[in-house]
């Protein structure tokens, strides 16, 4: 299919991102890498080196110019051991440079990869069954489901078979969709089959929420739910409901064939989806989505299933399926060396089957593992460092990239983040989680919104000097009834953050200071 999104905007005053789209076609770049892997990154087009190479997932990053980031996609978090040895192995050729981050799309990026082997690595990732086309500008992002899709007992839709169709759809099965190429800006999908939201519904462009209509379970569908550094909404209700089968995909293909060819593309500040929907009004917006999709849109079911709150999946789990057991790891910040990808494809292999989940809070689930084998998988090394029982304040932490390798960023994140919480966690006790987000620009890759207590990295003037600081977000809550934070100080010095956490926490988080209790949180003697 040919893409029509161009001609759609001709009579728009186009920003300068719609240019350089207008003039060649992100993905384009795809027939050209042996051509830049030869000449090398110096000699790359501007605009194809810093922009359309993210059609393909590959991100120069400007912090560490020639090792580039590399971004795939994982429907649904799910992947093999197979799979996580091959990503392992492209990491590992780069030593300490190469790492990969878990991400809040229960994606990975993939660090300190070198242009002049992108054209084998993606033979590898091809022959692995892995892509990571158009996962970066003006695409459509990792599609996101409940992580425990298929093994949670609890579960109401076994959403894995849904997810993979809807991103075959867009990507073309995996080849490159140029369809779907040039839509006014990102655009995110996330489709939950579970009770606890775990894929943070309102936050989405498109999300698909499991509900009974007349009796038939199926999911009602919100629309327009996103973050900028201006504005954030969350998602309101389409009033629709589409059963648990093929409609789905063609609701995704309508939703995102009205937004490509209607989208606003004058203002990059005013293009993502909900813009379009205030300028028509939800009315037309719905009537415009039903003609594409071919077919009466059914009215919403009364209310959905989503009745819980929402789980973090860390520890030891009883599955469905009798006798078997998920494992939910602690990924501190979400980051992964080499070697613990090969050793994470071991246990998955070794203790249960093959499998790997990854989860939006940055973290790893093993599936499938015997209850005869739980006792030795527990004792394994690595769970040391991915603890099964991390202390509160490390066990919600989310980060984004951050100032160690984001130009975008105003701090540095998943350090200070994390260091911030270990220090705190071994001076307070915590009775109930508390989850703190960290984003290092107004961007909000982080989501500080949907925190207990967010940080939005910042700077401010402290004794004369420009330091780091953040703004911090309150008041986020995830799960059912989940709603967005709001920001409650500005500009607080990231060196005066630790007093001012701990007396947040103290405050509002019925923490105590922990008298008596030695580093490690156990008591003395
Ligand atoms: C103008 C706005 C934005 C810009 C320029 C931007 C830019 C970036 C960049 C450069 C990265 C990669 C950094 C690295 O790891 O080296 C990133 C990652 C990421 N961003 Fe953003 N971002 C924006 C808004 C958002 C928003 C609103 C969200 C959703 C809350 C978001 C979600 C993410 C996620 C989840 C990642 C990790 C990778 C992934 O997609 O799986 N970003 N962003
Ligand atoms: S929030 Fe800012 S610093 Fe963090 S990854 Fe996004 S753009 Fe980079």
């Amino acid at each position: 299919m040919v893409n029509t999104a161009a001609n759609a905007v001709t009579n728009v005053k186009l920003n300068k991102f719609e240019k350089f789209k207008a003039v060649k076609d992100g993905l384009d770049v795809k027939d050209e890498l042996e051509y830049f892997a030869k000449i090398g990154w110096e000699a790359v087009d501007d605009t194809d080196l810093k922009q359309r190479l993210k059609w393909l997932g590959i991100f120069f990053r400007p912090v560490t110019p020639g090792k580039f980031m590399l971004r795939m996609r994982m429907p649904h978090g799910v992947l093999s051991s197979y799979k996580l040895r091959v990503l392992a192995e492209i990491v590992q050729r780069y030593g300490d440079e190469g790492s990969g981050d878990i991400t809040t799309r229960q994606n990975i990026q993939l660090r300190g990869i070198r242009l002049e082997d992108v054209p084998a690595i993606f033979q590898q990732l091809q022959d692995a069954g892995m892509t990571s086309v158009q996962s970066g500008m003006d695409n459509v992002r990792n599609i996101t489901g409940s992580p425990v899709s298929g093994i949670d007992a609890d579960e109401l839709i076994d959403t894995q078979g849904l997810v993979i169709k809807v991103q075959d759809m867009i990507t073309g099965n995996g080849e490159g969709n140029y369809a779907f190429t040039n839509l006014p800006r990102k655009f995110n999908i996330a489709i939950e089959g579970g009770r606890d939201n775990s894929i943070h519904a309102e936050i989405n462009d498109i999300a698909f929420v499991p509900a009974y209509r007349e009796g038939t379970l199926g999911f009602n569908v919100v629309v327009g739910g996103f973050f900028s550094a201006k504005r954030c909404e969350a998602a309101i209700p389409l009033h629709a409901w589409v059963p648990p089968n093929d409609d789905v995909i063609e609701l995704c293909r309508a939703i995102l064939l009205v937004y490509r060819d209607h989208g606003l593309r004058a203002n990059r500040q005013k293009s993502r989806l909900m813009w379009l929907i205030d300028e028509w009004g939800l009315d037309k917006f719905r009537a415009e989505v039903e003609q594409v999709f071919g077919q009466p849109l059914l009215s919403a079911a009364p209310k959905d299933e989503m009745d819980w709150d929402k789980r973090d999946h860390i520890g030891i789990h009883a599955q469905k399926q009798s006798g078997l057991n998920y494992v939910g790891l602690h990924v501190p910040v979400g980051r992964l060396q080499a070697e613990e990808m090969f050793d994470l494809a071991r246990l998955a292999e070794v203790y249960g089957s093959g499998e790997l989940r990854l989860t939006v809070e940055q973290n790893i689930i093993v599936p499938n593992i015997p209850d005869s084998r739980l006792e030795t998988f527990l004792q394994e090394p690595l769970l040391k460092k991915f603890s099964i029982a991390p202390a509160p304040l490390t066990r919600s932490l989310v980060s984004c990239t951050g100032s160690r390798f984001c130009d975008f960023a105003l701090v540095e994140t998943k350090q200070q983040a994390l260091g911030l919480a270990q220090l705190l966690d071994t001076e307070l006790t915590l009775n109930q989680p508390v989850r703190v987000h960290w984003t290092g620009c107004p961007n909000s890759c982080g989501q500080p919104q949907v925190a207990d207590i967010g940080f939005m990295g910042t700077k401010t003037r402290k004794n004369g000097k420009t330091v780091e600081a953040v703004d911090i977000y309150m008041g986020g809550k995830v799960g059912k009834d989940a709603h967005l934070g709001e920001r409650v100080r500005q500009a607080v010095p990231c060196d005066e953050l630790k007093d001012v956490l701990k007396a947040l926490l103290i405050e509002h988080f019925n923490a105590e200071p922990q008298n008596g209790l030695v580093a490690n949180g156990s008591t003395p003697g």
